[in-house]
């Protein structure tokens, strides 16, 4: 390989087809001269433009369909040469650190020797010692193109605000569960929003055993195992459902305080006793219905009892998840739109009142397909405040335009799967961690079960890896009507 031109943080390598380089592979330009050395990383593959070698493919072409009559006088033996050449490609690179005396920094501002720089092909397990992105807690995601494994640490989405987004069935939910399962090994405290059902099961092995963390993966499913009882709901945590996820308007939301505090005074608050307050409140008409027909949603959605002894369950597995980790499924399978965030609100209000109150240490949220839960001032509180409590998300999602622009920009971490929309390109190319040609040009060649992790993860440099298969029962298919017609 030779190096051929540099504009700003772009190289243009020059590679001859021995030297089979692909797109999202690392080189090292090492000037020992300097004593420095550029790494960067692949981010296309074009045919070298060499003068004459257009002439040159016109000539070998058979004329109408006809190879040419006659015999191929070389008498230099020059013709395997022209067909190396013709072969040659361009290699363009992104300058990603350069690296002195095995220190790395982001600089890209000086001019390795074009004469004499070597030019080599860096192996993903150099360039993560080189980035130290090694811990104490490491979780496989899978391997590289090379054959080695990609190792990340835990620590690494410890705190941390991640995406993972990718087009339809590419294996989005596969990698959260993989990242899940494996933060439950290292005894953390995982709560998942699972929209199809699909987490319930990882206690399993693909076969329908029983695996090491069965006894970690406690499913809620709401209404049925998971209900709340009113006396345990703080004030403002049914506030935030009745105004956010019941759209009460503010007058009768004061009502529906008054209410409230009067019954826990009286130490009645029970579903049948806010009904017959609400029906006996001398109040205007329009505020009364207002609070009637909240009332009935909230009966309607089954959620909640009367009876504490069923209304626990959430509080014992927070408990044990805190002391030996665990993962707390929320199970919205079958849960209407407005239940789902009734329920989702009340999560939430619970796990920044456990970690206020230090009854949990930190809590990691993986949430698939936020956009249908989460209200809009929740994306906010997420990224920021949340975040301070000791929350940390990861949103999934095969619609990337569902998710702000402020999220990518402050993400920490980014799963990208294969995209090839443009639409899509374009949202996901906002995050601040990387720039868009690489996103642009990497994830429209994904193959499938393939990723491209940006972030800390990977201690910045962008990397594709194939995700490793988990022995789980990860009930991902699309269930299917030609499945067995073939
Ligand atoms: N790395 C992998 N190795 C083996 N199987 C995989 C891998 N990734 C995904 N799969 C399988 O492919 C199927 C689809 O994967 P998954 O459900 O994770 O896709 P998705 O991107 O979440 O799709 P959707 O957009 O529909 O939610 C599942 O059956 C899953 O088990
Ligand atoms: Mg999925």
């Amino acid at each position: 390989m030779k190096l051929y031109k540099k504009e700003g943080n772009v190289l243009h390598i020059l590679s001859f087809p021995n030297e089979n380089a692909e797109k999202g592979d690392y080189l090292l330009v090492e000037d020992q001269d300097a004593g420095k050395a550029l790494i960067a990383q692949v981010i296309d593959v074009q045919f070298a433009c060499i003068p004459g070698v257009l002439e040159e493919l016109l000539r070998t072409l058979p004329d109408g369909g006809e190879p040419i009559q006659g015999e191929d006088i070389d008498p230099l033996e020059i013709a395997p040469h022209i067909t190396y050449i013709q072969d040659a490609s361009l290699l363009i690179c992104k300058i990603r650190a350069t690296l002195e005396n095995g220190l790395l920094s982001p600089s890209s501002s000086w001019l390795p020797s074009r004469s004499q720089s070597t030019i080599k092909k860096l192996s993903i397990p150099m360039l993560m010692k080189l980035a130290n992105v090694n811990g104490k807690l490491p979780i496989t995601l899978g391997s590289t193109k090379d054959a080695s494994l990609l190792t990340i640490d835990a620590s690494a989405v410890d705190g941390t605000l991640n995406i993972i987004t990718g087009k339809k069935g590419c294996g989005k939910s596969h990698l959260s569960k993989l990242l899940m399962v494996s933060l439950v090994g290292y005894k953390a405290t995982v709560v998942v929003f699972d929209l199809n059902g699909e987490y319930t099961s990882l206690g399993l092995t693909a076969d329908g055993k029983r695996n090491i963390h069965y006894d970690k993966i406690h499913t809620l499913t709401p209404a049925q195992n998971f209900k709340v009882a009113l006396e345990q709901l703080h004030l403002n945590v049914v506030m935030g459902i009745l105004t956010h996820a019941l759209h009460l308007p503010g007058t009768s939301a004061r009502e529906f305080r008054r209410i409230w505090k009067h019954l826990k005074e009286k130490g009645c608050l029970t579903l049948h006793e806010l009904g017959e307050a609400i029906r006996n409140l001398n109040c205007n008409q329009h505020v009364r219905d207002a609070l009637l027909s909240r009332y009935h949603a909230l009966v309607n959605s089954g959620f909640f009892t009367d009876n504490p002894a069923e209304a626990t369950l959430l509080d014992e597995c927070l408990l044990k998840a805190n002391e030996q980790g665990g993962a707390i499924i929320i199970n919205l399978r079958n849960t209407s739109t407005i239940d789902r965030q009734i329920v989702v609100e009340y999560i939430l209000g619970k796990l920044v009142d456990a970690l206020q109150s230090w009854r949990l240490k930190a809590v990691f949220l993986f949430a698939e397909e936020a956009h249908l839960y989460l209200r809009e001032t929740y994306w906010d509180d997420i990224v920021t405040r949340m975040r301070h409590f000791g929350i940390f998300t990861t949103f999934i999602t095969n619609q990337p335009d569902t998710i702000r622009e402020n999220i990518y920009r402050q993400a920490d971490n980014i799963f990208l799967f294969n995209f090839t929309n443009e639409h899509d390109l374009d949202v996901v190319s906002r995050a601040s961690r990387i720039d868009a040609e690489t996103i642009r040009s990497i994830a429209r060649d994904l193959p499938p079960h393939h990723c491209l992790a940006l972030g800390k993860v990977v201690g910045d440099f962008p990397i594709v890896a194939r995700i490793r298969p988990l022995d789980l029962k990860t009930m991902g298919e699309t269930r299917l009507f030609f499945k067995n017609i073939n």
